[in-house]
């Protein structure tokens, strides 16, 4: 979906013009396997839409975008292990293609690799240190707010009175936050006030909602040859998903009683995966997490109303559009 953006030969660029060194074979094989698999580089074209959107080139934003999907790829890496998955981008995940400490040093790295963008906003450059310190703080203030996403998120693959609500706390930290954070740097980079900035920030944070909300639905329903990802993968984990806690809520008896076993279980088989995702249906939360994914994109294209008209908040308006149906 990214590719038809002219934005993202900018990012392909700037990714092909990563200096990754060649060895350690076994630290820089696995950041370039990662790079090379691509993905839909969501993350960076926001930056570059962020400061579009606000006056500046994306031209110089294409650091912080780097910064982004850098730091964004790192915390796949970390996240298969953390989720036992095998498969990512329709390929082995890095753990699984070599071994979890394989996948936690190369990670290390690229969390590095991704902070070295950041060195491009000097004075020289022509960006005054306020632009660098605030950049540090949103980037910092991101990468700590994932961090707590995540820990909640396997904190609740334990606990069965997961609320809606502690939910939407936790995918706006695991996810969305990125997605905010990504719009407000661009932001940032456009040099913008602080008004804005807000605006950017409600346009990432509800459409970074919809998209986990999102990813729960497709890993439950989603055609795994294009989601590139293991089917059900996150009942076999027994994650809280949308779905998850809206069936729990409102199973009967014995049904909850299943599918909470089933969640628990470390080694469920394929039909009691096929078991829950049938019983998503019958408990209609497939289609509240499709009212739920809508309302957020809507909320989301509402904040960019904001923004008078431009090629960007075109590009902005068509790629949230196009998120709303993605499949993978
Ligand atoms: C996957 O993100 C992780 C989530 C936050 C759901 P993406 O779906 O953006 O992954 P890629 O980069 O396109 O593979
Ligand atoms: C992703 O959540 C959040 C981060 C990677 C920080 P998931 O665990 O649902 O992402 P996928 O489905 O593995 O891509
Ligand atoms: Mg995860
Ligand atoms: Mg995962
Ligand atoms: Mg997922």
């Amino acid at each position: 979906m990214s590719k038809e953006n002219p934005l993202s030969a900018l990012i392909d660029k700037g990714i092909k013009e990563l200096q990754i060194p060649e060895r350690p074979i076994s630290l820089y094989e696995p950041v370039r396997y990662t790079l090379n698999l691509g993905g839909k580089r969501l993350r960076p074209q926001l930056v570059l839409m962020g400061a579009g959107l606000c006056g500046a080139s994306p031209e110089k934003a294409v650091p912080a975008a780097l910064a982004v999907e850098l730091l964004h790829n790192f915390s796949l890496i970390h996240d298969d292990i953390m989720d036992g998955a095998d498969s990512r981008r329709g390929k082995p995940s890095v753990h699984t293609k070599w071994d979890s400490n394989t996948a936690i040093l190369s990670g290390d790295v690229m969390f590095t690799l991704a902070y070295e963008q950041l060195e491009y906003y000097t004075i020289e450059n022509g960006f005054s240190p306020k632009t660098l310190s605030q950049l540090f703080k949103v980037f910092n203030k991101a990468v700590k707010t994932v961090c707590e996403g995540q820990a909640l998120d396997m904190e609740f693959e334990t606990s069965l009175s997961v609320t809606l609500d502690e939910y939407i706390h936790m995918i706006s930290c695991k996810t969305a936050a990125l997605l905010e954070s990504s719009l407000v740097m661009g932001g940032i980079v456009a040099d913008t006030n602080d008004e804005t900035i807000q605006k950017l920030a409600t346009i990432g944070m509800e459409a970074g909602i919809a998209f986990q909300i999102q990813d729960d639905l497709l890993d439950a329903i989603g055609d795994p040859d294009k989601f590139g990802k293991r089917k059900g993968g996150d009942i076999y984990e027994g994650k809280k998903t949308f779905l998850s806690i809206l069936a729990l809520e409102r199973a009967e008896k014995e049904q909850k009683m299943k599918l909470s076993s089933i969640l628990q279980k470390s080694d469920c088989t394929e039909t009691e995966v096929e078991y829950v995702i049938e019983l998503f249906e019958q408990l209609g939360v497939i289609s509240d997490a499709q009212e739920a994914i809508k309302n957020r994109y809507i909320t989301s294209l509402h904040a960019l109303d904001y923004f008078s008209e431009s090629p960007f908040k075109s590009a902005l308006t068509n790629l949230l559009d196009k998120l709303t149906a993605r499949e993978y």
